[in-house]
C-alpha cells in the first residue's frame, strides 16, 4: 500500500470509532495535515449526524467549510469529546511530535480541550525514540534568537522556519539533532522558555487512541 493509501484506511478507522458517539449536538476537534484532510474529506458523510467541529488552524476550517461543515469558536463550545489529528511521529507511550504544519499550538490547545485524543498516522510515523523529525517551537517573532539560544543550551541545532508565519502571526524554529529521552520533562523545560508559545511535544497530553496504518490492515493502540 502506498502511503496515501494507508493515511485513507486510518482516516476511515476514526470515522468508524467516532461514529457510535455522535449525536446532532456533537462538535468535535479536527486537525491540520494530509492525514487529518483524509478525515475531514470522509467527515462529510456525517454531516447531518453532527452540529459541527473546532479546526486547529485555518487551512482545516477552510476545508471543513467546503464540505458544508460548520466550524466554531473554541471558546464558543468549551470541550469537544474528540480530538481527531495526525502526528510527524508517535511512540509507544502515544507521545507525539506535532507541527511540521506549524499549526501545534491551536493543535496542542484544541487536545487540552478535548475528552479523547485519537491520533490517526501511517506506519512511517512510529518510532521508538522522539526526535527525527525535528521538533517545532512556536516563539514570538522578537524573541526568535534568544530563544534559539536557549534551545542550544538544551542541545538541539534549531533552524528558523523561513517564510512561515503561524495563524497566530508567530515563528517556528525547528530543532534537528535533538534526540528526546524523556518527552514530558523536555516539553516543560522548552516551554519555560521566555517566548516561547509552544513546543510541538505532545507528550503531558499524548493521544489516548492511535490508529496506525500498515500492511496488515489498522492496529488500534493505547498508551
Ligand atoms: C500540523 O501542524 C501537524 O502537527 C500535523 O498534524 C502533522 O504534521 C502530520 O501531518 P501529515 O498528516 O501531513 O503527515
Amino acid at each position: 500500500m502506498t502511503q496515501d493509501e494507508l493515511k485513507d484506511a486510518v482516516a476511515a478507522a476514526a470515522i468508524d470509532e467516532i461514529r457510535p458517539h455522535l449525536g446532532r449536538d456533537s462538535v468535535i476537534g479536527v486537525g491540520t495535515g494530509s492525514t487529518a484532510n483524509r478525515f475531514i474529506d470522509r467527515l462529510a458523510s456525517l454531516r447531518d449526524d453532527l452540529r459541527g467541529a473546532v479546526a486547529s488552524s485555518e487551512a482545516s476550517a477552510e476545508r471543513l467549510r467546503g464540505h458544508g461543515i460548520e466550524c466554531f469558536e473554541l471558546n464558543e463550545v468549551g470541550t469537544v469529546p474528540v480530538y481527531v489529528d495526525g502526528a510527524d511521529e508517535v511512540n509507544a507511550h502515544l507521545h507525539m511530535i506535532k507541527g511540521g504544519g506549524a499549526a501545534l499550538t491551536r493543535e496542542k490547545i484544541v487536545a487540552a480541550c478535548a475528552e479523547r485524543f485519537i491520533c490517526i498516522a501511517d506506519g512511517s510515523k512510529k518510532v521508538a525514540t522522539l526526535g527525527d523529525f525535528p521538533l517545532p517551537v512556536e516563539v514570538i517573532p522578537m524573541a526568535r534568537s534568544y530563544v534559539a539560544r536557549e534551545l542550544v543550551k538544551l542541545g538541539a541545532d534549531p533552524v528558523y522556519r523561513q517564510g512561515v508565519i503561524t495563524d497566530n502571526g508567530n515563528q517556528i524554529l525547528d530543532c534537528y539533532e535533538f534526540m528526546i529521552e524523556d518527552p514530558v520533562a523536555m516539553e516543560a523545560r522548552i516551554d519555560a522558555i521566555v517566548g516561547v508559545v509552544t513546543n510541538g511535544l505532545f507528550a503531558a497530553r499524548g493521544a489516548d487512541l492511535l490508529l496506525l496504518g500498515g500492511e496488515q490492515g489498522v492496529e488500534r493502540l493505547t498508551p
